[in-house]
C-alpha cells in the first residue's frame, strides 16, 4: 500500500509542476488548472487511503471533507471577483491556522515523537517551533490583510515608533523560547515557550500588516502567499508527509518569486516592505462618489464626444483597472474593441503589473470578455509608443496611471513604474468622481490639457458610447 501512495505522491508532484507551468501564460491556463485538480484528487485520495489514516479515521475525514467542501462550493459561487483578494486571504490564514494546529497537536501527541532521540528529536521540535512560528505570523497577518482588502481596516500604515525595534525584540524573544523550548524535558515545561513564542508570532503578524501602506498591498498579498506555502511545508515536515513538503515548497517559493516581480513592478526593495514603512506618508483617501475638491480645472466629456474622439482615431490604447472590474464592464469594452477593429482602428490594451486587486485580475476579465491574447500587452510592451497614441481610455483605473509616481518624490507611490498615458495626444479617464484610488493619493493627469474627463459608472458610460459608435 505505501507504494502506492508513493507512486501517485510523484504522479500528483509532477502534475502539480505542470500545473503551475500551465499556468503562466493564458492559452495553457485552463490544462494547468486542470492538471491541478488532477493532482490535487490524487494527493488526497492516496493520503486518505493511504496507511497514514486508520480506518476508523476515514468517516471523520470524509465529513470534514465535506463540509469543507460545502463551504467552498458556497464561496466560489457566490464570491465576487472583486472580493477575490479577500478570499485569497482569508484562504492564506487557514493555512496558517492549521500550521499552528497541527504543531501543537504534534507537540502534546506522544506518539508523534515515540523513539526519537538525540538529533531526530531535536529536529523533530524545531519543525513544530519553527512551522507554528511560520503558521502564527501567516495567520495573523493574513487577518489584517483581509482587513485592509476589505476596507474593514483603513489603509493607511499604523507607523508605531521604534517599529524596527519592536520587530528585533520580538525576533530575539522567539530565539530566547526556542532554546528554552528545545531544552524542556516534558509536555507541561515546554507550554510556556510555545505559547509565548506563538503570542509573538501572532503579533509581530499584525503588526507586519498593519505597518504596510495601502500602495504596497500587492507585494503582502503575494508575500503571504508565499508564507502560506512555507507553512503547508512545516506542516508537511511535522506530519512526516513528503507531498505537502513539496507542494508547500512549490506554492512558497512560487509566491517568492511573485513577490519579487511585483516589487520589481512598484520598484520597491523586498525587505523594505516586509519591514514596513513604504507608503508612509498619511494620506487622507477622498470618499468615492464625488464630496472631493478637484485642485484645478479637469475637462469633463459625454459619451457623444468619446465616441467621436473614438472614431476619428487611428491608433487606440486601452487602460483597464480596478474600476473595470466593479463596473464588471468588460464585456462592453471588448464590444467597442470588436467595433472599432472592424473599423480599421488598431486598438491594444496595456495591462499594469499591479492594476486591479490581484496579480493578473485584468487579464482574467479580459480573458473572460474574449478579448484576443495578442493585442493585451504588458505595460513594458507599450510604454514607448504613448507618443504615437491618438486616444486612450482609461477605464476605471487611477494609480496605475498616476504621474505623480514620476514627478513628485514625497508621493507614497513615487517609484512605481507606470503607464505613461498622458504622453498621448488624447487620454480619457472613465470613473465616477475626482476620489482617489487604492493608495489614496490625488491623481494630476486629470487635470492636463489632453485628458478628458467621462463621469459615470464605466459600465453605464461604455454602453452609451457604444451606442454613439452604432449610431
Ligand atoms: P485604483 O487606483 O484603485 O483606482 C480605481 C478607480 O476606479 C478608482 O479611483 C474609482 O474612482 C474607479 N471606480 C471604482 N468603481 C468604478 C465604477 N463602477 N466605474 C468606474 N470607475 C470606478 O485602481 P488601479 O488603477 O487598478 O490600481 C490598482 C491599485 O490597487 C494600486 O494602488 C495597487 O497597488 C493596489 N493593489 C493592487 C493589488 C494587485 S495584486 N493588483 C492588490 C492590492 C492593492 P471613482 O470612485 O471616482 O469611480
Amino acid at each position: 500500500m505505501s507504494e502506492l501512495v508513493t507512486v501517485s505522491y510523484i504522479g500528483a508532484t509532477i502534475l502539480f509542476v505542470l500545473s503551475l507551468g500551465g499556468l503562466s501564460n493564458q492559452q495553457t491556463a485552463l490544462r494547468g488548472n486542470l492538471y491541478g485538480m488532477i493532482g490535487m484528487t490524487l494527493a488526497v485520495l492516496a493520503t486518505v487511503l493511504g496507511p497514514q489514516v486508520s480506518t476508523a479515521g476515514i468517516p471523520w475525514v470524509v465529513g470534514a471533507m465535506l463540509v469543507g467542501g460545502l463551504i467552498g462550493v458556497y464561496a466560489a459561487r457566490t464570491v465576487q471577483m472583486t472580493q477575490m483578494p479577500e478570499l485569497v486571504a482569508l484562504m492564506h490564514s487557514m493555512v496558517g491556522m492549521a500550521a499552528v494546529l497541527v504543531g501543537v497537536a504534534t507537540f502534546i501527541d506522544p506518539e508523534a515523537s515515540k523513539g526519537l532521540e538525540g538529533a531526530a528529536r531535536s529536529i523533530h521540535e524545531m519543525e513544530i517551533y519553527v512551522g507554528v512560528f511560520i503558521g502564527a505570523v501567516t495567520f495573523s497577518g493574513s487577518i489584517v490583510a483581509f482587513g485592509k482588502l476589505s476596507g474593514r481596516i483603513g489603509g493607511n500604515p499604523m507607523l508605531l515608533p521604534g517599529r524596527h525595534w519592536m520587530n528585533l525584540t520580538g525576533l530575539l524573544v522567539v530565539i530566547w523560547f526556542g532554546r528554552a523550548f528545545m531544552n524542556a524535558h516534558s509536555v507541561d515545561e515546554a507550554m510556556v515557550p510555545i505559547v509565548v513564542m506563538t503570542i509573538v508570532a501572532l503579533l509581530f503578524g499584525i503588526h507586519m500588516v498593519m505597518a504596510i501602506g495601502g500602495a504596497d498591498m500587492p507585494v503582502v498579498v503575494s508575500m503571504l502567499n508565499s508564507y502560506s506555502g512555507w507553512a503547508a511545508a512545516a506542516t508537511g515536515f511535522m506530519l512526516s508527509n513528503d507531498l505537502l513538503i513539496v507542494v508547500g515548497a512549490l506554492v512558497g517559493s512560487s509566491g517568492a518569486i511573485l513577490s519579487y516581480i511585483m516589487c520589481n513592478a512598484m520598484n520597491r526593495s523586498f525587505i523594505s516592505v516586509i519591514a514596513g514603512g513604504f507608503g508612509t506618508t498619511s494620506v487622507a483617501k477622498k470618499p468615492a462618489g464625488g464630496a472631493a475638491e478637484p485642485v484645478g480645472e479637469v475637462t469633463p466629456v459625454n459619451a457623444i464626444e468619446t465616441a467621436e474622439l473614438l472614431r476619428e482615431a487611428k491608433e487606440v490604447v486601452i487602460v483597464p483597472g480596478y474600476g473595470m472590474a466593479v463596473a464588471q464592464a468588460q464585456h462592453t469594452v471588448f464590444e467597442i474593441t470588436k467595433y472599432l477593429r472592424e473599423k480599421g482602428v488598431n486598438v491594444r490594451f496595456g495591462i499594469h503589473p499591479v492594476a486591479g486587486r490581484m496579480p493578473g485580475h485584468m487579464n482574467v476579465l479580459l480573458a473572460e470578455a474574449k478579448v484576443p491574447y495578442d493585442i493585451v500587452f504588458e505595460m513594458d510592451e507599450l510604454n514607448d509608443d504613448f507618443p504615437k497614441t491618438d486616444v486612450v481610455m482609461v477605464i476605471g483605473a487611477n494609480d496605475i496611471v498616476n504621474p505623480a509616481a514620476q514627478d513628485d518624490p514625497s508621493s507614497p507611490i513615487a517609484g512605481m513604474p507606470v503607464l505613461e498615458v498622458w504622453k498621448a495626444k488624447t487620454s480619457i479617464v472613465m470613473k465616477r468622481s475626482m476620489a482617489s484610488g487604492y493608495a489614496g493619493v490625488d491623481n494630476p493627469l486629470f487635470y492636463k490639457d489632453n485628458n478628458r474627463m467621462l463621469f459615470g459608472d464605466a459600465k453605464k458610460m461604455l454602453d452609451e458610447v457604444l451606442t454613439a459608435l452604432r449610431a
